[in-house]
């Protein structure tokens, strides 16, 4: 995961490219999958022979509790391994546990010329819901981000069952 992290770093590719930041440890990188485990984030790697080809992971989409049930995700493919089915494989796999863990909108940042990326989410039941002009400055020229969203399970359709008590206790 570290190798695939640090690639995308220096090769400037998805949203990590072209900044410098802290060195990132083998600590670091424990550390934050524990505390993801710990709030029932899914955190999965691609499994190719023993060899981690990609991974995959979810963050709240904002920390305040009206948004609990919202997720932004990240997916990154080892380059020794992009576009050879590994993110179609993962996708659905992170899609499937988040929903099993009672999240019900899942959100990805895209950079508009992010083509591969685009299309894999299209192909993941994303829409684009959003374009953020101007929001990223990389390789010397501004970068647009696209918005994409899906539902998880019964999205909108599901009360949580604690507005249903606010609701009565109001
Ligand atoms: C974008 C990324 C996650 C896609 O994963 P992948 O394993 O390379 O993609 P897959 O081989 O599973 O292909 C999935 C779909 O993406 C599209 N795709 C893949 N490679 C493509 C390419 N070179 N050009 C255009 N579309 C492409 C296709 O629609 C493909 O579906 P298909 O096989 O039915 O045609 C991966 O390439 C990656 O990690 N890129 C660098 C980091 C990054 O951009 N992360 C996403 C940040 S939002």
């Amino acid at each position: 995961m570290l190798a695939i992290y640090t690639a995308h770093i220096h090769r400037g590719v998805g949203d990590l490219g072209d900044y410098q930041p802290e060195p990132f440890e083998e600590s670091d990188l424990k550390r934050r999958r524990k505390n993801m485990s710990k709030h029932r984030l899914p955190h999965i790697v691609a499994d190719l022979d023993g060899l981690v080809a990609g991974y995959a992971y979810v963050v709240p989409f904002r920390k305040r509790p009206a948004y609990r049930y919202t997720l932004k995700h990240s997916i990154y493919i080892h380059p020794d391994f992009q576009h050879a089915g590994i993110g179609r494989a993962l996708l659905p796999a992170l899609i499937e546990s988040c929903a099993a863990a009672g999240y019900l909108q899942m959100i990805g940042y895209i950079d508009s010329t992010n083509v591969a990326s685009l299309r894999l989410h299209e192909s993941c039941g994303f829409h684009q819901v959003g374009l953020l002009p101007s929001v990223g400055f990389k390789f010397g020229r501004w970068m647009d981000s696209v918005m994409m969203q899906r539902a998880l399970g019964l999205g909108n359709q599901a009360v949580p069952a604690e507005s249903k008590a606010a609701f009565v206790d109001c």
